[in-house]
């Protein structure tokens, strides 16, 4: 395994790399970090490229966090790919990771092998859900911290079987509590001004797995099937027991849809 940074004007990204094939980058959901999908480095086949978003893991965060835009984090994931000299990859996005998956596809329809999206949607956040941003950030900003933001949303991002699975919810309440206060508020403004994906759905060019937890209350079923649906060359996966973390929460279950996608829909199509 590679254990590596690249730098971007002053900051440190942070990355990993392990194995050999098709180049996959797992971008990882909000407030997570490339830890989510340490479960996935064990998928034979591909070259997996794991990045910390800016103030997430150990990558250094942006100095204007309340100017962040999902474009930003895009902007830095091709930089990424760049100075890996990866022409073309999957990209797979769980949740936020999604939302920089769509931009990618606005933006580098050509560097895509794949899509793989993970628990995420297409629609921008409507009025209340910016409202609810902003005064999520007023309050972190506010106290300092994020222990009280991280315990609202923990329970909301597991299924109820894994809210009883004491070392993931630990796992999980670690990675949260990692994010500094302002990797939360970058994200949490990056959010709440991404565009809405929902008229690039049908021009998406690659094949597309569309997988999320069936007990997802973040992103549920039916924002799932409609999203599928909208692609011309998606098929949709739903993993029995697991909320909005598969990759986490049902691990080999999630790898095995993965494996079977790739098998059949991207390796021996080519790559760079
Ligand atoms: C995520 O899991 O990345 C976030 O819950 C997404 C969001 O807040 O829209």
């Amino acid at each position: 395994m590679t254990d590596d940074e690249i730098t971007i004007g002053d900051r440190r990204l942070h990355y990993l790399i392990e194995g050999d094939g098709a180049p996959i980058l797992w971008i990882h959901g909000f407030p997570l970090g490339g830890e989510i999908y340490q479960h996935q480095l064990s998928i034979e086949g591909v070259r997996h490229v794991v990045p910390d978003l800016p103030g997430f893991g150990r990558s250094d965060p942006y100095d204007l966090p309340e100017e962040t835009t999902i474009h930003q984090y895009t902007s830095d994931l091709l930089g990424l790919l760049d100075a890996l000299k990866i022409d073309k990859a999957v990209m797979a996005g769980l949740s936020m990771g999604g939302y920089v998956a769509f931009d990618l596809v606005r933006v580098a329809a050509s560097r895509l092998l794949g899509l793989i999206l993970i628990d995420t949607k297409e629609a921008a956040d409507d009025d209340s859900g910016r409202e609810a941003r902003m005064a999520s950030i007023e309050s972190i900003r506010r106290k300092g911290r994020t222990v009280e933001f991280v315990d609202e949303m923990l329970p909301k991002l597991l299924s109820e079987s894994s809210k009883n699975d004491p070392e993931l919810v630990e796992t999980l309440r670690s990675l949260m509590a990692s994010a500094s206060v302002t990797a939360v508020v970058s994200a949490q403004q990056a959010m709440a001004t991404r565009p809405d994906s929902t008229s690039l759905l049908p021009e998406i060019p690659c094949p597309t797995l569309v997988v999320a937890g069936r007990e997802d209350v973040i992103t549920p079923p039916e924002i799932t099937e409609r999203m599928c649906a909208a692609i011309p060359n998606a098929e949709m996966q739903l993993i029995e027991g697991a909320g909005h973390l598969p990759p986490m929460e049902r691990p080999i279950e999630f790898n095995a849809v993965v494996r079977e996608f790739l098998r059949e829909r991207i390796q021996g199509e080519g790559q760079s």
